[in-house]
Parts: C-alpha cells; sequence; structure tokens
C-alpha cells in the first residue's frame, strides 16, 4: 500500500425529502445565486419548482443558467463564467446528472480566473480557487456530487478532458433517491455501466496488499449487480434507487482508493469516443472496458481471476489464471448485456472510418494507464476489437 493523504469536504445530505436543506445550506455562502440545470428533465420532473420555491424562501437572488447539455461543453460553461463575472454571484447551485455538475464546477473555477475556462482544463492554468457550489444530484452514475473531478467537452475541436483542483469539490450534495425515479431506462443502465467502470478503473492496479480496498470494490460490485436488474423492473423503487444513488457515489468519491492508484486507461479511451461522436458516457464504457481487460489479461492474471471468482462467481478448478479471468470477462459481458447496455461500437453507428481521430484524442497526453501503458497501437487494437 501506498502512503496516502484522503481529503473530501463535500458535505453528503441522503434521503428522502432532504432538499429542505437548501435553506440552511446556501445562505451560508451569499445571496446571489446561479442555478445551473440541464435540458428540461428538472421541469418535467417538478424538480424545478420546488428548487426555486425554497430559494424564494430564503430571499436568494435567482440567476438562471439552463440547457446544459450531456457531455457538457466548454461553449456553455463561458456563458456562465460571464454571468458570474456581471452579476457577482455568491453561490452556485446544480441540479441535474454529471454533466451539469461538471459544467458548474467549470463556472465556479472560471468566475475566478480572468482567461478562458477551457485553459483550466486543458491544464494552460490551474484552478487554485473557486466560487463556493452545491449540487442536487438527479442521477446516479459519475460521482461528480463528491468528488473534485469535471470532464468537458469542446465541440468546435472535439476534445473532452477531465480536469479538477481541491478548489471544485462541491460545498454540499444533496442526494434524494425520489429525484432519481424519472430517470429513463437507458440512462440508468449507463449510470450502473459508469459506476461499475469507476470501480474497474480502481481495481487493476499493481500494488500489493490491499486486501482491504480490494473487497470494498467488490463489495460495491456485487452490491450493483444484485439491484441493477431488480431496479430495471421497477425504476420508481425507492430501495434500489437509493442503493444504486448511494453506490455511485462511493464508486468515485476517493473512499476505495485509499493507498493505490487506479488504471483510467478505458475512460481515457471513452472520453475519445464520446468527443468525437457525442455518445452517453456508460454507453461507451460498456463497449470498451470487456476489450480493455481482454487486451491486459496477462499483465497480471491473478487480478483477473481474483475478479472473476469472488464478484461473477467462477469456479477456478482445473484453470489457469488466465481461463478464470477471461471467464470473469465473458461473465461481465453477460451481465451488461443482461441489463440492455450496448456492446459494440456499430451500436452507435461508428464504424472505422475516424479511428485515427479517435486514437489522436485518446494520445493527446502520450502513453496513458498506470496498470499498463497503452502507446497508439494498444489504442487501435482496442477500438477494432470494439467495433
Ligand atoms: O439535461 P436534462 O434534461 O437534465 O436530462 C438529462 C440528460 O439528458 C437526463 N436526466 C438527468 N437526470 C434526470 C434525467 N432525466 C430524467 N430524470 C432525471 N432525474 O439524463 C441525461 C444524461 O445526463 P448526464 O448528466 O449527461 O449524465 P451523467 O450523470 O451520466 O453524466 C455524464 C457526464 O459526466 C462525465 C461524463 O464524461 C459525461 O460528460 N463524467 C464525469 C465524472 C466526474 N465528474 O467525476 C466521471 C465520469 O467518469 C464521467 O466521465
Ligand atoms: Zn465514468
Amino acid at each position: 500500500m501506498e502512503n496516502f493523504t484522503f481529503y473530501n469536504p463535500t458535505k453528503l445530505i441522503f434521503g428522502k425529502g432532504q432538499l429542505e436543506k437548501l435553506k440552511s445550506e446556501i445562505p451560508q455562502y451569499g445571496k446571489k445565486v446561479l442555478l445551473v440545470y440541464g435540458g428540461g428533465s428538472i421541469k418535467r420532473s417538478g424538480l424545478y419548482q420546488q428548487v426555486t420555491s425554497l430559494l424564494e424562501e430564503i430571499a436568494a437572488e435567482v440567476f438562471e443558467l439552463p440547457g446544459v447539455e450531456p457531455n457538457p461543453r466548454v461553449s456553455t460553461a463561458r456563458k456562465g463564467v460571464e454571468i458570474c463575472k456581471q452579476e457577482g454571484i455568491d453561490f452556485l447551485l446544480a441540479v441535474g446528472g454529471g454533466s451539469v455538475i461538471d459544467c458548474t464546477k467549470l463556472i465556479a473555477a472560471g468566475a475566478k480566473y480572468d482567461g478562458d475556462p477551457w485553459d483550466l482544463v486543458i491544464k494552460k492554468a490551474f484552478a487554485n480557487e473557486a466560487l463556493p457550489f452545491g449540487t442536487v444530484l438527479t442521477l446516479a452514475a459519475t460521482g461528480s456530487e463528491m468528488n473534485s473531478g469535471s470532464v468537458i467537452t469542446n465541440w468546435e475541436t472535439n476534445e473532452k478532458y477531465g480536469w479538477g483542483s481541491p478548489a471544485t469539490f462541491p460545498k454540499f450534495s444533496i442526494l434524494d433517491p425520489v429525484n432519481t425515479f424519472t430517470v429513463p431506462k437507458n440512462q440508468t443502465i449507463y449510470g450502473i455501466v459508469d459506476m461499475m467502470s469507476h470501480v474497474f478503473e480502481h481495481y487493476f492496479h499493481l500494488e500489493e496488499n490491499t486486501d482491504f480496498q480490494d473487497r470494498m470494490c467488490e463489495s460495491l460490485l456485487l452490491t450493483i449487480m444484485e439491484t441493477a436488474p431488480k431496479l430495471l423492473q421497477n425504476l420508481e423503487n425507492y430501495e434500489h434507487r437509493a442503493t444504486i444513488l448511494y453506490a455511485g457515489t462511493m464508486a468515485l468519491n476517493g473512499i476505495l482508493n485509499m493507498g493505490y492508484r487506479g488504471d483510467w486507461a478505458t475512460h481515457n479511451l471513452e472520453h475519445a469516443v464520446s468527443a468525437v461522436y457525442d455518445i452517453p458516457h456508460g454507453g461507451g464504457l460498456a463497449i470498451l472496458f470487456p476489450h480493455w481487460m481482454k487486451h491486459h489479461l496477462a499483465v497480471k492474471p491473478e487480478r483477473f481471476k481474483q475478479m472473476a471468482v469472488r464478484v461473477f462467481g467462477v469456479n477456478p478448478e482445473g484453470k489457469t489464471a488466465e481461463q478464470a479471468g477471461l471467464e470473469g470477462i465473458q461473465k461481465l459481458r453477460e451481465f451488461w448485456n443482461s441489463i440492455g447496455a450496448p456492446s459494440r461500437l456499430a451500436d452507435y453507428d461508428i464504424d472505422d472510418s475516424k479511428l485515427d481521430v479517435m486514437a489522436d484524442r485518446a494520445m493527446a497526453n502520450g502513453e496513458f494507464g498506470t496498470f499498463s501503458k497503452l502507446n497508439r497501437e494498444d489504442v487501435l487494437a482496442i477500438y477494432r476489437a470494439s467495433l
């Protein structure tokens, strides 16, 4: 296990009826609030009405930035930064999924930065400070509600990168499972794949003596896999929504990966695909991850065998570690197929015509991955296998 420092200042407020807490949380940061949301789901669900009523009760002066896209764009964040600077915004409230939250993070940091917010995303500048912001999460997936990361797309240049800083943790996040009832089946599936993928990104590392961390990862995977089919049968089941919501936050808030660094190559591969084709993040991961795994089986077969046996119930008797590991990967593919996740790039009408562009994007910062470094040939091999 490596030395580590764990830091996560986000106040997590979980459960039914917790939205009311906006009234005690927001006034700590000021009066002028920028409400950031997406393409309209919160208006259809009634959440917008509830939030604005509460803001009215605390006499907040509310400005709005609607229309944050899934795979949020820097152009939208720029609009938000302009509002913050012009109006002297004190606090930002993100109401939505990971995209709305990620966009809000860039606005919060961009408001304290003199140049173009894109500089922060491409790491030309570092976000030393940010306006305070909170979130009301409506979709279980990214963990953005309790981490400092943000993923932003520049649609003009077809680039999509992750960035973040200690200044971009939400001050608080309100997670009421009821607010996720309206998430449609496909987005629920993408969210499930995304949170499982976050666990896999952690799980495949080369560090030794991580028994407790391994068991936490495995337990989270088992819980998600046990709950997902039941939830997909009944999208308005509070208990299942709650389990998945909590699991999504725990999968990427720093709790799982104390003492080692995860891999994160598959996320880089996926961001390159969605930068070019604008596909849902979870959908891309469902296609790519099993191929990343197969490509790396030989790096540390025992690790794949452990996952296969403990998470997918593979019987290792009479099998090499690679054989057992491969069976585990196949079982993952079967599980994702069984819940209706996509399995090939062709499912999004993606053919081999832009493989080079995607590979360029993936290789933008050179070879990547900590479990095993991927070079351009590896990247192309994984994309080709995923067609
Ligand atoms: O825009 P609205 O109308 O709100 O609709 C959204 C959107 O169309 C809809 N939705 C959200 N909550 C809903 C709902 N529909 C009905 N009822 C609700 N309660 O769902 C659609 C997708 O929303 P989005 O926010 O894009 O999904 P998600 O939370 O999966 O976020 C995906 C983005 O997060 C990034 C991804 O790359 C992608 O850009 N990621 C961010 C991470 C982070 N910050 O830590 C890590 C992740 O690995 C990921 O890369
Ligand atoms: Zn993800």
